[in-house]
């Protein structure tokens, strides 16, 4: 699909949607008023004659309305005009092409004339982000369930500014797409090493990929890490992205550690059939890391950062980690596995203390598709935010709300402490049901070393069914890469 610039009295070729907004009260936006006179009245006569009022999230289809030669007019609703901003351009756009996509139209015309570069370059996002689809596996779809939708033009006032304020959102769109491919994808497909394999070809856009294998790992002392992976015939993969955009290559950087289990069966503490195939997207954490330095390097950010993947398949096997065994991670700390289906945590143990002590980043966040419990305590619309650091999760909450990939932060109370105490080792691996998420990121602490730190459990986020936003399709979201791009952009960037 293509998506381009145009002035808003430019030739239309194909059939096309046009689509134009009206807001509170039904009152047309300049592009539609024009197109009501041109179609004498035809916008005007169908507000009146339904129910649509202009709010947010109404839409009005009006189809070969005589005076255009376009094939349907869709009238979108946006709330409040003083209110309407570049994220409203956007959430148009997105609405707009969901509307329309299977329609027959094979051109989609958004008019934002009279909103400014900004506006048409988020409007271009949204269509965009509202586009992807998963379909690399589907030989036998029938063509009307296909998109008809083969070209997107955006009608504005500067195409030239709106092209050019594009450019690095075109750039979040594509760290967006990557980790929804990678996410989407079967573990039969994307084990560790393939993931590690489809990562290194980001060297093309300047990163710099290191891939560390089980031997590797070994010799470092990445005990919890490998214990995990040991009832896997896929080996283990640890993966080290340099992103060097700040003006010293050697100053400080900031990093984000990713879970990425290829799949979580449980391992011998085997969880149910029922809804196991979800645990392919276990990777969503490693798969938002992967594309957002994707989009950092695209954009080419002026920032240092350090992107860390811990690429595992979790199996049950002859040779695989039992619940009592003990394990040394590379902290030197020992752990008790006394569940094995909470492997995310070991995974990240290991990650993390090898990110603090190798690059001794300004922080650390992780991302994990960590705990069940989360999804209990939050719901889908929150990803949930532990962190030592106030200043740090201030920034982060921000920017989620501005991104639209919401965060509530929860507390990490040190008396829970208390439920991963082992009789045997250094802690064990779960602290029982009550808390489950915080249990875990009190786990995950341990191996931060006192760094600033913040881990986002996004299990309830990374995959969405149904479909909740127009920019969103049902699937996986690719959350957290909108979101930390933001937080790079807002405060990392020199
Ligand atoms: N990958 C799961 C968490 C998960 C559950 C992610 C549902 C997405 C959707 C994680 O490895 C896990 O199995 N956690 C256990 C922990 C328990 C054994 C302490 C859980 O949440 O039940
Ligand atoms: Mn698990
Ligand atoms: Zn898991």
């Amino acid at each position: 699909m293509k998506i381009e610039f145009v002035a808003p009295d430019a030739a239309v070729e194909g059939r096309a949607a046009l689509a134009v907004l009206a807001f509170e009260n039904g009152a047309l936006s300049a592009p539609a008023s024009e197109l009501d006179a041109r179609t004498s009245g035809a916008l005007s006569r169908a507000v009146a004659d339904s129910r649509f009022g202009g709010k947010s999230g109404q839409t009005l289809d009006i189809i070969a309305p005589s005076g255009v030669e376009a094939a349907r007019v869709l009238l979108l609703g946006a709330g409040d005009a003083a209110a309407f901003d570049h994220k409203g351009a956007e959430t148009f756009a997105a609405a707009a092409y969901q509307a329309v996509k299977t329609s027959g139209a094979d051109v989609l015309v958004v008019n934002v004339s009279g909103h400014g570069p900004d506006a048409a370059a988020h409007a271009a996002l949204g269509v965009r982000l509202a586009s992807y689809r998963f379909d690399r596996y589907k030989t036998t779809e029938p063509e009307e369930k296909k998109p008809s939708i083969q070209h997107v033009l955006i009608a504005c006032d500067d195409p030239k500014a709106a092209k050019k304020a594009h450019q690095p959102l075109d750039a979040l769109a594509d760290g967006v797409f990557f980790t929804r491919d990678l996410v989407s994808e079967p573990a039969n497909i994307l084990h560790p090493e393939e993931f590690a394999k489809r990562v290194k070809k980001l060297e093309r856009l300047g990163l710099e990929v290191e891939i560390l294998g089980e031997k590797d790992m070994k010799k470092l002392g990445m005990g919890a890490l490998l214990g995990v992976g040991q009832g896997s015939r896929r080996e283990s993969q640890l993966v080290v992205i340099h992103w060097k955009g700040a003006k010293d290559p050697d100053a400080q950087p900031i990093a984000f550690v990713g879970k990425g289990v290829c799949f979580d069966t449980g391992g011998i503490s085997l969880k149910p059939a029922d809804g196991m195939e979800d645990m392919k997207w276990d990777m969503g954490g490693a798969g938002a890391v992967a594309g957002l330095m994707c989009a950092l390097a695209g954009r080419k950010a002026r920032a240092n950062v350090i992107g860390i993947l811990g690429l595992v398949e979790n199996m049950p096997d002859g040779n695989a980690q039992r619940p009592g065994d003990i394990v040394t991670s590379l902290s030197g700390q020992t752990i008790e596995v006394i569940n094995t289906d909470a492997e995310g945590r070991l995974v990240l143990a290991d990650a993390l203390w090898y990110c603090q002590e190798r690059f001794k980043p300004k922080f650390m966040v992780d991302l994990a598709t960590l705990t069940g419990a989360i999804i209990i305590s939050l719901g889908h619309d929150f990803a949930g935010l532990f962190s030592n650091d106030d200043l740090l999760s201030e920034r982060l909450v921000a920017a989620g709300k501005a991104e639209g990939e919401a965060l509530w932060r929860m507390p990490l109370p040190a008396a829970y402490e208390k439920q991963i105490e082992s009789l045997a080792a250094d802690m064990k691996n779960i602290g029982g049901r009550p808390g489950g998420s915080i249990t875990a990121a009190l786990f995950l602490q341990k191996y931060v070393n006192g760094l600033p730190w913040a881990h986002l459990d996004i299990a309830a986020t990374a995959w969405r069914k149904p479909s909740t936003q127009p920019t969103t399709p049902e699937g996986a979201t690719g959350y957290g890469v909108r979101l930390l791009d933001r937080l790079v952009r807002d405060h990392y960037e020199g």
